[in-house]
């Protein structure tokens, strides 16, 4: 989604290139267009297109733009599409305001036909265009602009992160944020305002979070936050972000995405050193909840259906997943102020499943919430949350936050478990023992099976279709396997609970058609046999994913990548999907796209 990156720089410092190297940080959100905006000499230059950065920068050079204060952006169309005219930062009638946002202002036609009545004449179809003009209209009337600023956002509605400069007050920038991400940064006497942390990682670690319904003043005096509402200041303190910046860049990787693939192992072994006391505090919740909601998307999503299958397994908890932007109409009606939602989220930033999380909130529910991103929206709104301390992810496939989001919630139901006694402690022990063995047996995967995997990938690509099935704890990885490869080849894929797949899916089966099992030997192992057989005769091409010596179904395979240990069955998904991300991976390098930016996707989903 969109990326906002604002500065205010020393006198005589350049900030055009510093607003560039920041809006490479942002691009892993995903955009289709590109702009800058700085001021000299009280004079706005802004530079702008449709594009990736570096098009937009070889077309227009955008580290020419003069002066210390600046703001730029990266737009993910919504209203209005990626073209010139729609590009931000958009600026009121005389180009002395210009304003760039995240988000969606709902009610920005009645705004804007008030001010065509008065006058304003519009460039673009955006919605964003009305805020420079409204606050145009207050200078107008005499307001400073931080009134007329204030007076703007409180007529908006909707999601919004919003950044304006002026002409009128060079050295300022002003920001607003209601439900849309927005961040701030303190430097030595320059200061940053950004969509999230990794666009002023490099410049500092000190952030202040500005929450729903404040405001901030960005000037060479340093940053002061009022509420829009009433203009009553607010005092933040500043935290420390621990995120490394070294780990926001490729480090000798191709790809961020195979980058991430390959931190699997360390980013385990540090979401699996999160403190006890935290698991204590989701367990005494959930076991005292009337009912349980899992909610999440996409790959979170997927996490959050092992997390289900695992807490009725080992807690005798009925967790229901449900899919973020689907909880108003499937399960809102049955919150209460006993009901719990644990929500999952890398960014803490998805607009679906925070406004899942709000509605839950609003009727009473318990917010715990499973985050990478410390300071997210999410994060903000949990009564408690758990750290999944994967580190940055910047590639739009979610890998290291997967495992890691399983690992957590894999130690959260042993610890119900072991807490409720439903099960006995030794296969608590073993289900935790196998977790702590799980990153070196990733880091074999990685060394040992690439040549296998990207194999594999030569020979589906040219597939029309890809299927994956798997069973029980597993069919969550199929689903995962199907959504990264989808996501990233483009090739449709398509994944079943293998039980399923005989009762129609089985009909598009020809000689050749790829399936995928995930097949490890648990005890759905014999009736996953059964599902290979019947594929296997109707003349699919059959690749598994097995544990080392599973002789059965390597003899009915076409190809197969084994796990060298064996592993209890609820731990599988987490090294069973690492050969999936892999495999969609090097498909869609063959097929020649980018798997840091697959089209259309954004890595933080922040509109409905
Ligand atoms: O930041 P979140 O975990 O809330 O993101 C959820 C989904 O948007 C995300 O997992 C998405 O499906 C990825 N593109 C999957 O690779």
């Amino acid at each position: 989604m969109c990326g906002i990156f604002g500065c205010v720089l020393h006198e005589g410092a350049h900030a055009a290139p510093i607003i560039h190297s920041a809006l490479k940080r942002l691009e892993y959100r995903g955009y289709d267009s590109v702009g800058e905006v700085t001021i000299d000499n009280d004079r706005l230059t802004v530079k702008k297109d449709s594009g990736r950065l570096e098009e937009v920068h070889a077309k227009y050079n955008l580290d020419d733009l003069p002066g210390p204060v600046g703001v730029g952006h990266t737009r993910w169309a919504t209203h209005g599409r990626p073209v010139y005219e729609n590009s931000h930062p958009l600026v009121d009638c005389k180009s002395r305001i210009a304003v760039v946002h995240n988000g969606i202002i709902e009610n920005y036609l009645e705004i804007k036909k008030e001010l065509e009545a008065k006058g304003h004449t519009f460039q673009s179809r955006t919605d964003t265009e009305v805020v420079p003009h409204l606050v145009e209209d207050y200078l107008s009337h005499g307001m400073s602009l931080e009134e007329a600023f204030r007076k703007t956002v409180n007529r908006l509605e909707g999601a919004y992160a919003i950044v304006l400069t002026s002409a009128e007050q060079p050295k300022t920038i002003l920001c607003a944020r209601q439900e849309s991400p927005l961040v701030l940064g303190l430097g030595d006497g320059e200061y940053y305002c950004a969509s999230d942390f990794a666009a002023f990682l490099p410049l500092t670690r000190k952030a202040v979070l500005l929450d729903e319904g404040e405001m901030a003043v960005l000037d060479p005096k340093g940053v002061k936050i009022l509420k829009l509402k009433n203009a009553a200041p607010v005092k933040r303190e500043a935290i420390t972000i621990t995120w490394d910046p070294e780990s926001a860049k490729k480090q000798g990787f191709r790809h961020f995405m195979l980058k991430e693939i390959h931190e699997q192992a360390q980013a385990l072994r540090d979401a699996l050193r999160t403190e006890q006391v935290y698991y204590d505090q989701f367990s005494r919740k959930i076991i005292e909840a009337d009912k349980v909601f899992i909610v999440a998307c996409g790959t979170s999503y997927h996490a959050g259906l092992v997390g289900s299958i695992a807490l009725a397994k080992i807690a005798g908890i009925n967790a229901r997943a449900v899919i973020a932007s689907e909880f108003s109409e499937e399960a809102l009606d049955l919150v209460t102020s006993k009901t719990v939602v644990l929500a999952i989220s890398q960014s803490g930033e998805t607009m679906d499943t925070l406004n899942a999380v709000r509605d839950a909130k609003a009727k009473g529910a318990t917010i715990l919430s499973v985050l990478n991103v410390l300071g997210s929206t999410l994060m903000r709104l949990s009564t408690v949350y758990i750290d999944q301390n994967a580190g940055p992810e910047i590639g739009v496939a979610s890998t290291k936050a997967f495992t890691s989001q399983i690992a957590v919630l894999l130690r959260l139901a042993a610890t119900i478990g072991r807490k409720k006694g439903e099960v006995s402690a030794k296969e608590i022990s073993e289900l935790e023992n196998a977790l702590h063995k799980t990153p070196a047996l990733i880091q074999s995967i990685l060394n040992t099976k690439v040549e296998d995997v990207k194999k594999i990938a030569e020979e589906c690509d040219g597939a029309s279709s890809v299927c994956f099935l798997g069973r029980g704890i597993n069919v969550p990885t199929a689903l995962e396997g199907r959504l990264k490869l989808l996501e990233l080849s483009y090739v449709p894929a398509i994944a079943y609970p293998a039980g399923e797949s005989k009762h129609g899916f089985i009909a598009l089966i020809e000689e050749g058609f790829p399936v995928i099992f995930v097949a490890p030997n648990d005890d759905t192992h014999k009736r996953i046999v059964g599902n290979i057989m019947e594929m296997k005769d109707r003349g699919a091409r059959i690749i598994s994913i097995i544990e080392e010596g599973d002789e059965e179904i390597r003899n009915l395979s076409d190809r197969v990548i084994e796990i060298s240990e064996s592993l209890p069955s609820l731990v599988t998904p987490l090294v069973y999907v690492v050969p999936l991300q892999l495999l969609a991976y090097y498909l869609s390098v063959i097929k020649g796209h980018d798997p840091d930016y697959p089209r259309n996707l954004a890595k933080s989903v922040t509109v409905e």
